[in-house]
């Protein structure tokens, strides 16, 4: 049996019955027998201070231990005026900070995004993957995973009911799985 790979999965929203949110559990519910997937909430992480980046926060502390401990992310995000939310770049800056001590550095990452807009946070996505190059992190490229309309897809139980974006879910944790191993190897 192959060494699981672990993935950190985190939302770019904060909202309590976020369809991201929604998206990240669904991709924990379809893993296959070799990955396991740890979700952790952005909840608490403050607003980036450089003077802090020496000694940051406990919250970011543990954020940062915890993606050093996975083999990969995964990053399920809204799109906030056609753009990245603030919470996730928040959270972002304070993980690729200070100079030289870039948690994200080398790691594998995918993304998913849901709206309830037409395009799915497909513009999001793009922003945050030119972020990426710049963390020199290595994004998987597809499936690519965009759910539009999203209130039509999960229901008030936050659970994913559509059964193409359930499977286009899986596919795409598969592919990230074997990406990172394909990097590790
Ligand atoms: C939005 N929403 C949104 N949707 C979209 O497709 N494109 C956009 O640019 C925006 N802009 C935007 C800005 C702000 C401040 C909010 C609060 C919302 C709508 C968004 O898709 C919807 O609220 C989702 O439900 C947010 O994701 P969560 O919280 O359900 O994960």
């Amino acid at each position: 049996m192959k060494k699981p790979i672990l993935i950190l999965g985190f939302a770019g929203s904060l909202r309590k019955d976020s369809y991201n949110k929604a998206l990240l559990r669904t991709a924990a519910e379809l893993v296959p027998e070799d990955v396991q997937i740890e979700i952790f909430d952005l909840g608490g992480v403050p607003p980036f201070n450089q003077d802090l980046e020496d000694q940051p926060p406990d919250k970011v502390k543990e954020f940062k231990v915890k993606i050093r401990a996975a083999d990969a992310l995964l990053i399920a995000t809204p799109e906030y005026n056609y753009g990245v939310p603030g919470v996730l770049k928040n959270a972002i800056d304070w993980g690729s900070r200070p100079y030289g001590d870039n948690v994200f550095d080398g790691k594998p990452v995918a993304l998913m995004s849901a709206s309830t807009g037409m395009l799915g946070g497909a513009r999001a996505q793009y922003q945050l993957r030119q972020t990426f190059v710049a963390l020199n992190m290595f994004a998987l490229n597809r499936p690519e995973v965009t759910v539009r309309f999203a209130d039509e897809k999960i229901d008030e139980n936050g659970k994913v009911t559509d059964e193409e974006t359930r499977q286009r879910i899986k596919k795409l944790v598969e592919s990230l799985a074997s990406w990172t191993r394909r990097l590790k190897a």
